[in-house]
C-alpha cells in the first residue's frame, strides 16, 4: 500500500468524468416517512451533489488532474455549481449552460442510521447531448481514464463511452442510478461497477452470497465488459475478470451519512486502477467510500489524498 500511496502522490493521472451535477437538498429525518404521512424533519441543508461532480470533485481532492463535461443551468444554483469546481481546481470551460431548463436537483432524505433515500429531477443534465461531447473530444486524448455514471441522457452516456475506448482511455462505469445499458456499449466497458440494487436491476439477481457475486459479476462479462467490480456496501467489494475472482472487506467506521460513498469508491478505483495490483486499488477505493460515509453531505465529504493516506495507515 505504501508503494501505491506514493505514485498516487507524485505521478498526477488525468481523468475526463462525462456526468450529472446537482444540488442536493437534504432533510436530516428520525426515520423515512410513511406513504401519506407528514414527518417532522430534524434539520435541511444544501450542498453540491449530483453523481458526476461528486466523482469529479472526489478525484480532484485526491489530486487528479479532472476535465468534467457536464451541464447546469444558468441560475443560481447552476452559477455557485461552477464557482464550486473552479475552487476546487476543476476547470468550468467544459461544463454547458442550458438554456431553459433549471439545474438539476436532488431531494435527499438522511435518517439516523446514515441510510438515504433520493429523488433526482434532472433538469439541466438532460440537456447535455452528445453533440456536446463530441465538441470536446480533444480532451480525450489528453485523459488516462475515463469515468461515467448513468444520470445523463443514455445517448449521450454512450456517445462517451465510446469517444473515451477510441480515445485508447481506461473506460470505468459506475452503473448508478440503475439504468439499462445498450447491449452495444458494454464491449467498450473496461470495468463495470453497480451497487448491490444496480446489479439487481441489471442481471436479475441480488449480489447476496459469494456465489451469487460470481453469477453477476459473469452475467455482466458475458454482456460485454472486461471487468466487474460490485460494491457491496459496509461488506466492501467483489472482483471479477473472468481469471481473478475475490472479495475486499470493507472498513469498520462510524457511519453518519452513506450519501454519495459509491461515487467516492468509484472516484478511487478510477485514481488507483492499473498502478500496483488490483487488490490494493480496491483497497484504496474501500478507504475512499469509506471516509465519505463519516462526514455529513454528498461533495463536502469527499476525503482528499491525505487523509485517505492517513487512515490506510492507522488501521
Ligand atoms: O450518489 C449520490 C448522488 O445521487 C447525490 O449527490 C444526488 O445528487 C444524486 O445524484
Amino acid at each position: 500500500m505504501k508503494e501505491l500511496l506514493n505514485i498516487l502522490k507524485n505521478q498526477q493521472r488525468s481523468v475526463v468524468v462525462v456526468g450529472s451535477a446537482n444540488v442536493d437538498m437534504v432533510a436530516k429525518v428520525p426515520r423515512m416517512p410513511k406513504e401519506g404521512e407528514s414527518l417532522r424533519g430534524d434539520s435541511l441543508s444544501v450542498v453540491f451533489g449530483g453523481k458526476g461532480a461528486n466523482q469529479a470533485v472526489a478525484l480532484a481532492r485526491l489530486g487528479a488532474k479532472v476535465r468534467f463535461i457536464a451541464c447546469v443551468g444558468k441560475d443560481q444554483y447552476g452559477k455557485a455549481m461552477k464557482q464550486n469546481f473552479k475552487n476546487e481546481g476543476i476547470p468550468t470551460h467544459t461544463i454547458k449552460e442550458a438554456v431553459d431548463s433549471l439545474s438539476g436537483t436532488a431531494l435527499i432524505f438522511v435518517d439516523k442510521t446514515g441510510k438515504n433515500s433520493i429523488v433526482v429531477i434532472p433538469g439541466a443534465n438532460h440537456d447535455l447531448k452528445p453533440k456536446d461531447v463530441i465538441q470536446q473530444k480533444g480532451i480525450f486524448k489528453k485523459g488516462d481514464v475515463f469515468l461515467t455514471q448513468l444520470e445523463l441522457l443514455s445517448e449521450t452516456v454512450e456517445a462517451s463511452i465510446i469517444l473515451a475506448k477510441e480515445a485508447g482511455l481506461i473506460t470505468i462505469v459506475d452503473a448508478g442510478p440503475p439504468r439499462k445499458i445498450s447491449k452495444y456499449i458494454f464491449p467498450y466497458i473496461d470495468i463495470i461497477s453497480p451497487n448491490e440494487t444496480e446489479t439487481e436491476f441489471l442481471v436479475g439477481k441480488k449480489p447476496e452470497t459469494k456465489k451469487d457475486c460470481q453469477v453477476c459479476a459473469e452475467k455482466l462479462m458475458k454482456m460485454g465488459a472486461r471487468a466487474v467490480v460490485l460494491k457491496l456496501g459496509a461488506r466492501g467489494c467483489f472482483y471479477s475478470d473472468g481469471e481473478k475472482k475475490f472479495f475486499i472487506n470493507g472498513y469498520k467506521i462510524n457511519t453518519v451519512d452513506t450519501t454519495a460513498a459509491g461515487d467516492a469508491f468509484t472516484a478511487g478505483l478510477a485514481l488507483a486502477w492499473g498502478r500496483t495490483s488490483i487488490e490494493e486499488a480496491l483497497q484504496f477505493a474501500n478507504a475512499v467510500g469509506a471516509l465519505a460515509c463519516t462526514r455529513f453531505g454528498a461533495q463536502p465529504s469527499m476525503p482528499t489524498l491525505s487523509e485517505v493516506s492517513t487512515f490506510l495507515k492507522q488501521i
